[in-house]
């Protein structure tokens, strides 16, 4: 055995000096604040919309006080003329007048921003739309069909009013920016993209509610992207506001980094102080369970999402609840073999008869446990949101962290086993001191081996230190954050 190749074999080097390590300082950074939506002029201090809510569940008391928490707040046309004791005298006109009353009582309630929510599909549609132009309301909201034909794009834009469709898939939102530009040479101001977890009528058939491939996360990018061929076209921004299922301030930011802008939310809404319903509708979502929350098909011709109770029990049995048709409010609707008027039914909703009463939900509902006010949902949100953020980079941070401790670690081990492992073998050769040749060659060997694994080892923690590295750079970057962080210098060696 030539024991002077031995003498020859190069140690690995690592060059450890010449790796530049930045030290992130990260106290004192003020983490991301939740963005502001800017729907053209208009520009909410927070990205939340409260959605509408009809047959009075949203009217001048809830939207105010969202609008008034620097949200948009919004009251729902739909039906609202129930709340006027003649209303059977006056049909279709009550809804203008009560429409009309709840936006001036909002207006005076708050300088901040109002919409209307209104369905296209209901008969009185061009009138209510007439009363929000003429109230000078911020946005209109308009859902349940396609709001294509005979929009008074001229008046609206005259009255400052902004025109937001609510769609449910990306088709529908081409088909309705594709026709507003031929037809008026204009676009809406924004889309909201509803997805099949919401409470309410459901633009989706009763298949595609659970059916993964028409879960928000996966239309809400489909939206994005077909806005943006609009959006470069006009040299517009046209924010996209997710919808149906959004729950808690995380929801909102992982909905975010799908592309949305801002985010409608119904029914966390109903939950609140606030909320203009009886409070017996409230308690109804409170006391409701996960299983008691079912798609129902309403008279409308729309999948609905409610709360089971007595009434969608009996209406399941088989049972009627006659009604007489004030007007014809809705074209769609199947007036002959309905068994129930679905405006009749949310209007006992909302004044808490429990038994006579449809309530509306979205499949989250169960998860409410108390009445909170408008100002303490909202911080709620804005708190998980930033948590929601800061995991992320928070995440990162201490990933960065731990493999910098690695790197220390590893460092220590490589240089403990050249001297203590591979040096003292080969001192103990050099003193000539009795050992049988293979046995020592084999530890040799052995010791190379895991010297050579640490050095692959450390160079991999090298690499994901890196990776890391360029991460936070990005994600701070991302956020401008560069100026509030402090990065102290850089060390020659893995810092901790
Ligand atoms: C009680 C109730 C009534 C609703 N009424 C309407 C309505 O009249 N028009 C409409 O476009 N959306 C309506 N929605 C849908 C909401 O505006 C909102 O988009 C939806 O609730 C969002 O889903 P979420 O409840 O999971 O937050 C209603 C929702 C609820 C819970």
């Amino acid at each position: 055995m030539d024991f002077s190749m031995i003498k020859r074999l190069q140690l690995p080097k690592l060059d450890l000096r010449n790796i530049e390590w930045p030290r992130f300082d990260f106290s004192g950074i003020q983490w991301p604040k939740m963005p502001k939506l800017r729907i053209g002029d208009a520009v909410a201090r927070l990205p939340i919309i409260q959605g509408g809510m009809g047959v009075g569940i949203s009217l001048s008391g809830l939207a105010s006080a969202v609008a008034n928490e620097g949200g948009i707040g919004v009251i729902a046309a739909n039906s609202i003329g129930m709340l006027d004791p003649e209303y059977y005298a006056k049909n279709k006109d009550a809804n203008s007048i009560i429409l009309r009353r709840e936006i001036r009582k909002a207006q005076e309630k708050t300088t901040g921003l109002i919409g209307v929510n209104i369905m296209v599909a209901v008969d009185d549609y061009p009138d209510l739309v007439r009363v929000a132009i003429e109230e000078k309301i911020d946005m209109v909201f308009l859902g349940a069909g396609l709001p294509i034909k005979g929009i008074p794009v001229e008046d609206l834009r005259a009255a400052g009013v902004k025109v937001i469709p609510i769609v449910s898939s990306a088709r529908a939102a081409a088909l309705i920016f594709k026709s507003w530009s031929k037809k008026y040479k204009d676009i809406p101001d924004a889309v909201v993209v509803e997805g099949p977890k919401a409470g309410g009528h459901l633009g989706f058939k009763a298949d595609q509610i659970d059916d993964p491939d028409f879960a928000l996360e996966l239309i809400l990018p489909e939206v994005v992207a077909e806005i943006k061929a609009f959006e470069d076209l006009y040299h517009r921004t046209i924010p996209v506001i997710a919808a149906g299922g959004i729950y808690t301030g995380a929801d909102i930011y992982k909905v975010f980094k799908l592309g949305a802008s801002g985010v409608q939310m119904g029914t966390r809404f109903v939950v609140t102080h606030e909320c203009d319903a009886n409070i017996r509708f409230k308690e109804a979502y409170i006391a409701c369970r996960e299983e008691d929350i079912e798609i129902i098909k309403s008279p409308v011709g729309m999948p609905g999402r409610a709360i089971r109770n007595s009434f969608l029990k009996d209406i399941a049995a088989g049972k009627k609840m006659p009604f007489k048709c004030a007007w014809r409010c809705l074209k769609s609707c199947d007036i002959k073999n309905a068994r129930y008027c679905i405006s009749l039914v949310l209007d006992n909703a909302r004044q808490g008869i429990l038994d006579k009463g449809l309530f509306f939900a979205g499949s989250n509902a169960y998860r409410v446990d108390k009445i909170v006010s408008v100002n303490e949902l909202l911080q709620e949100l804005i708190t998980q949101y930033q948590y929601a953020e800061e995991k992320g980079a928070g995440k990162l941070k201490d990933e960065y962290e731990k493999v910098l401790e690695k790197l220390v670690a590893l460092k220590e081990e490589y240089f403990i086993d050249i001297k203590e492992g591979l040096g003292s073998l080969v001192d103990e050769y050099e003193r000539g001191i009795e050992k049988g040749t293979v046995l020592f060659r084999e530890e040799y060997l052995k010791t190379m081996d895991k010297i050579n694994s640490l050095k692959a080892e450390y160079q991999n923690a090298v690499d994901k230190a890196n990776l890391l590295k360029a991460e936070l750079v990005e994600m701070f970057e991302q956020y401008s954050l560069f100026d509030k962080l402090q990065i102290e210098g850089t060390c020659r060696e893995p810092c901790r």
